[in-house]
């Protein structure tokens, strides 16, 4: 089936929290970025299966601050076409640099998004430590500091 992503449309679309609570624990820091963001959904048939939010948070800087895959659905491309069309729509916005930051303990996710051109530029030191009530572990990994990642956008597309 192919995958069709649109924009998300607040007088019909609920606000996809368990697609964003699985990227993003916090449902406070959720409500924070999703209202000022512009979310992408995607759609297997009419069966919602990814979104990713961005964010502008600087002068021509953009933020990929969620992007989820529904776990039936992983491993088959989703999340990789989606990192490709917030670029994408980056660089539509005008922006000339695009971020992402994730978890130290994020092992997949540190090669997915350095697989499709991110670097890392650095490291939020103890951010989930600071910003979240609850200690996260994944992979056997204590989740501590946010691993910042950007990548630029020379041109618009
Ligand atoms: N183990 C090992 N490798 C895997 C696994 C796995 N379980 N799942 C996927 N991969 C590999 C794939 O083989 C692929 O590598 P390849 O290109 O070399 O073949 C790569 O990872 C990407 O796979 P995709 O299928 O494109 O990605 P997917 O559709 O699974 O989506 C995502 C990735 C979005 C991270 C998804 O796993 C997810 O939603 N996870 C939970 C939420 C999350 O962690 N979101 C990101 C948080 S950070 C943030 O939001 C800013």
């Amino acid at each position: 089936m192919e995958l069709t992503l649109r924009t998300y449309d607040s007088s019909i679309d609920p606000i996809p929290y368990d697609l964003l609570l699985s990227a993003d624990p916090s449902k406070e820091m959720v409500d924070a970025y999703y209202s000022r963001g512009l979310c992408t959904l995607a759609y297997l048939g009419d069966r919602l299966v990814g979104e990713f939010v961005l964010l502008p948070t600087r002068p021509a800087t953009v933020e990929i601050v969620n992007i989820a895959v529904d776990e039936q659905s992983q491993g088959q491309g989703i999340g990789t076409r989606l990192v490709h069309q917030a670029i994408h729509e980056a660089s539509r916005l005008g922006a000339k640099t695009i971020e992402i930051g994730t978890g130290n303990s994020s092992v997949m996710q540190l090669y997915l998004y350095q697989k499709c051109g991110f670097r890392i530029v650095g490291v939020d030191v103890d951010f989930f430590v600071r910003h979240y009530d609850e200690p996260i572990e994944e992979n056997g990994i204590p989740c501590r500091d946010m691993i910042r990642l950007a990548m630029d956008l020379p041109h618009r597309i």
